[in-house]
């Protein structure tokens, strides 16, 4: 979730693309105001939009979420996949998992939707260890991790498959010669991540201004 409206766009740009997004259903309308009040950090509504856009464009029946936080993104994805598509998401946090998994219940998303409770990396890299490939990848969690869960994703994805990385121009300072001292790292990551995307000669990517930026990514043909 992007703290300043402005941080990428205009605000007033930031603001009249919120303002078409459509309308969300009850459960969703609730989850982003328990998100609000409780600073949960679930995705923007437009970047949730590209979520299902883009699930649905690819035809993705293999999902891994990395970062579930309170089940937002999962039910996003796994409604516009279809019945058939199935969602693994990954979140260590207990509280969190118990709040997501109640969600995803309500949405009637049990058998769809798995949320996996534990560390991110250790999950994926026992994810990857078998022999199932991922359809989409939806990488939301911890930015100083994003080249790692990178690298672990990529020789597992399907050659249709798709990556889409979220918060990579982190409040637009990932592009200011500035940088205050307690985001240093974390920007420091996400360029280093931005970086790798893009000159992977495995894949095709692009950095979208969309929310607080987005990485998008799928196989080269080469
Ligand atoms: C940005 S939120 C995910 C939002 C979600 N993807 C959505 O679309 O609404 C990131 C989540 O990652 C979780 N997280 C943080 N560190 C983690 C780790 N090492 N392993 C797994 N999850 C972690 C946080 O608790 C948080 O709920």
């Amino acid at each position: 979730m992007k703290d300043a409206p402005d941080a990428i766009l205009g605000s007033e740009q930031a603001a009249y693309l919120e303002g078409i997004e459509p309308a969300r259903d009850a459960l969703l309308e609730e989850m982003e105001r328990f998100a609000h009040d409780r600073r949960q950090p679930i995705s923007d509504p437009e970047v949730a939009s590209f979520l299902a856009v883009t699930a649905r464009a690819s035809g993705a029946k293999r999902i891994v979420e990395v970062g579930t936080n309170i089940g937002y993104g999962a039910i996003v994805l796994a409604r516009a996949a279809g019945p058939s598509a199935r969602v693994l998401t990954i979140e260590n946090d207990p509280q969190t998992v118990t709040i997501a998994r109640g969600y995803i219940a309500r949405a009637g998303l049990d058998a769809q939707i798995e949320v996996r409770q534990g560390d991110a990396i250790a999950e994926l890299e026992a994810l990857v260890a078998g022999p199932d490939e991922i359809d989409l990848v939806y990488i939301d969690c911890v930015k100083e991790h994003y080249t790692r869960y990178l690298e672990l994703v990529v020789p597992r994805l399907s050659a249709r498959g798709v990556i889409i990385a979220d918060n990579v121009l982190w409040k637009g300072l990932v592009a200011k010669s500035e940088v205050p001292a307690k985001e240093q790292a974390r920007v420091d990551a996400l360029r280093a991540f931005n970086r790798a995307l893009v000159s992977d000669a495995r894949l095709r990517a692009v950095v979208l201004p969309l929310g607080d930026g987005v990485g998008y990514a799928v196989r080269s043909s080469s």
